[in-house]
């Protein structure tokens, strides 16, 4: 039942073939950037907390070349319409929609002064999209990195990071935090990127113990997050900062929550609670990482996916019953922790495992959840992988 991830040299060799196919073009630079899961801290990277995603093994790949011209012409390998815009103008959003990704970013180069040349180039993804894996970012960070390639010139990890986001908040109108963007760029083979989003800065922390398998499960039910949900929940965070007086999330108590509980008001008050505790969840995620404790993980996440459910509201019924079906499996089955991931409102969970159980659980999953909900799930086990790159 579990997926296999698709090589990152075969999917280089299919973008390279249906740029020729579709373009006639010849791969002269191609990039690759990963998705991301997280395995704790949601919905605090945009309140100065603390999160801990990885890069997965599934890529956005994208291989191109100068064409001489001053358009980009963009296709991608599954047949969507080729999308043509002039390079030498200042980028502005545009149609077709997924397009606008790559515009964002390159009206990033402008802005720090690049003159970008007419280019084509064919885009390959193994990163379910709308999985609440991050497709988005993988597709920002893979064209910043195939821009670089194409200036010859390189940004620095952050500052390329910082590019994408705002890319995503001005072209995609999704204001999201700092994670995805920073998990798909500075992502390592066997490393988390654990990030104090309060000084913004990833710190690579081991992650490599062959007994433990991280297990994604897509329940294929997917909720745009330009929907509105995400931002109401940051806008609920943001009015919830200023009723309680302070500057930071970072200086904010359990106990400042509970005293204000009225004042913050419904539903602010269960937002707040959510931001709190998740911060303090990630902080002894942490800890317990350092000390080689997986065990202790587990009820960090189990709280952390019922505070998501009950107090942040972003969860879904198909999320809810994924993680319940993994929790009846428990210990004794092989099961460490689980919950959502991502966003939320639909995508994937994230489920910590012994190794030697991971396939039978995936199965297992796989057959309860279809009877639950009559929807096939894709599940698949995911490594820390290297972030984005030009490949060759
Ligand atoms: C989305 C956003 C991230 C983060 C997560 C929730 O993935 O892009 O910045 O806020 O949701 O943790």
């Amino acid at each position: 039942m579990l997926q296999i991830n698709p090589n990152l040299a075969d999917l280089v060799s299919d973008a390279a073939s249906s740029l020729l196919a579709r373009l006639q073009s010849t791969a002269t630079i191609t990039a690759a950037a990963p998705g991301r899961v997280n395995l704790i801290g949601e919905h605090i990277d945009y309140c100065d907390g603390f999160v801990m995603p990885f890069a997965i093994d599934r890529y956005i790949v994208i291989a191109g070349c100068a064409n001489g011209t001053s358009n980009a012409r963009i296709a991608t390998a599954l047949g969507e319409e080729i999308a043509t815009f002039d390079v030498s103008r200042q980028q502005q959003e545009g149609e077709p929609k997924w397009s606008n990704y790559i515009r964002g970013v390159v009206r990033g180069f402008q802005d720090r002064g690049h003159h970008i040349p007419g280019f084509d180039a064919c885009i390959l993804s193994s990163v379910p999209g709308g999985a609440g894996l991050s497709s988005s970012a993988a597709l920002e960070c893979a064209t910043a990195t195939f821009l670089e390639g194409l200036l010859d010139t390189r940004l620095d990890t952050k500052e390329k990071a910082l590019l994408c986001q705002k890319a995503e908040h001005d072209f995609a109108h999704v204001p999201c935090g700092i994670m995805d963007q920073f998990a798909s760029a500075f992502g390592k083979p066997n490393r988390l990127v654990l990030i104090d989003c309060q000084s913004g800065e990833p710190e690579l922390v081991p992650f490599e113990n062959p007994d433990l398998t991280v297990l994604i499960a897509n329940t294929m039910v997917h909720h745009e997050l330009s929907d509105g949900g995400y931002a109401a929940r940051r806008k609920h965070t943001e009015e919830g900062l200023a009723l309680l007086g302070k500057s930071s999330w970072r200086d904010v108590t359990a106990a400042d929550v509970q005293a204000n509980w009225s004042k913050l008001g419904e539903p602010v008050n269960r937002r707040a609670r959510h931001v709190v505790g998740e911060i303090a969840r990630t902080i002894d995620a942490a800890a317990a990482l350092a000390r080689n404790d997986f065990e202790a993980l587990g009820p960090l996440m189990a709280a952390s996916h019922d505070s998501l459910r009950d107090d942040f509201e972003v969860s879904c019924s198909e999320l809810d019953t994924m993680v319940e079906l993994a929790r009846k499996i428990g210990r004794a089955g092989g099961v460490i922790g689980a919950r959502m991931t991502g966003g939320g409102f639909g995508g994937s969970t994230v489920t910590l495992c012994e190794s030697r159980k991971a396939s039978e659980i995936a199965t297992t999953l796989a057959a309860e959840y279809k009877k639950a909900t009559g929807i096939t799930p894709q599940i698949f086990a995911s490594r820390p992988s290297r972030g984005a790159h030009l490949v060759g």
